[in-house]
C-alpha cells in the first residue's frame, strides 16, 4: 500500500508505480488502443486520443510498469462536468474539495494481478494529501471497473447519464471512497 511519503514510486511484487512523463504518452496511447478494442474503454475512440489519454488539466498521473514495460496508468484531476452535481450531493462537498480518479486502465494481458488496485490506491493517497475527497465516475458497462471500486470500499453515490460524442447516451455511476 502506498504511503503519502512515497508517492513518486511504489514497488511491490515486480510492479512499479511512478509519475507519468511526457515520454510515456505514446506507450499509454498504444495501451489505450488495446483496452478500447477489448473493453470499449473509452466507448468511442476520441478524435484527439493523445489529449484524452493525457487527461488535460490532470493534477498528477502515474504509470504502472512490469519489467520496464508500461502496463497501466491513472490520473487525478479536479472535478468538472456532468457528474459534479451527483458527487456534490453525495459527499456534501463543493467541487473544489473533490479529487477525481480518472483515466484508469490496465493492459489486458496483465489483469487480476493487483495493478488496477495499486494505481487506484496511489491516486487516493495523493487526493488525501491534497485534502481532496476521492471521487470517480464509471460507465455501468465497465463491469470490471465497478467490481474493482466496490472491492476497495468505494460507495456508489448515484446514477447519471453521459451524453456521448455520437449523440448516444450511456448510464454511469458516481462513486466516492468512504
Ligand atoms: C478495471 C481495471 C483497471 C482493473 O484492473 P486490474 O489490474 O485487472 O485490477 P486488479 O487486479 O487490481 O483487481 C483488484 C480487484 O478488483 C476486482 N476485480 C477486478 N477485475 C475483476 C473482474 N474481471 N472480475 C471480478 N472482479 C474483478 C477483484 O476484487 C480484484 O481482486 P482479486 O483479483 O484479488 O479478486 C481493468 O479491468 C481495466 O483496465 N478495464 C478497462 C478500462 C476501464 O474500464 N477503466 C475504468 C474506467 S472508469
Amino acid at each position: 500500500m502506498a504511503s503519502a511519503a512515497m508517492l513518486d514510486v511504489v514497488d511491490q511484487d515486480g510492479l512499479s508505480i511512478r509519475f507519468r512523463r511526457d515520454s510515456d504518452l505514446d506507450a499509454c496511447l498504444a495501451l489505450l488502443r488495446l483496452v478500447h478494442e477489448r473493453d470499449s474503454y473509452p466507448v468511442i475512440w476520441p478524435d484527439d486520443a493523445a489529449a484524452w489519454v493525457s487527461g488535460r488539466g490532470a493534477l498528477t498521473a502515474w504509470v504502472a510498469e512490469r519489467a520496464g514495460v508500461i502496463v497501466g496508468q491513472v490520473s487525478l484531476r479536479p472535478a468538472a462536468g456532468t457528474p459534479v452535481p451527483v458527487w456534490e450531493a453525495g459527499t456534501g462537498l463543493a467541487s473544489e474539495w473533490l479529487g477525481v480518479v480518472s483515466r484508469l486502465f490496465v493492459d489486458p494481458g496483465h489483469r487480476r494481478t493487483g495493478t488496477g488496485r495499486t494505481l487506484l490506491q496511489v491516486a487516493v493517497v495523493e487526493a488525501r494529501r491534497r485534502r481532496l475527497q476521492p471521487v470517480l465516475d464509471v460507465l455501468i458497462r465497465n463491469r470490471d471497473a465497478c467490481l474493482l471500486y466496490e472491492s476497495q470500499g468505494w460507495r456508489r453515490l448515484g446514477r447519471f447519464i453521459w451524453d456521448m460524442p455520437d449523440g448516444s447516451t450511456e448510464p454511469a455511476y458516481a462513486y466516492t471512497l468512504v
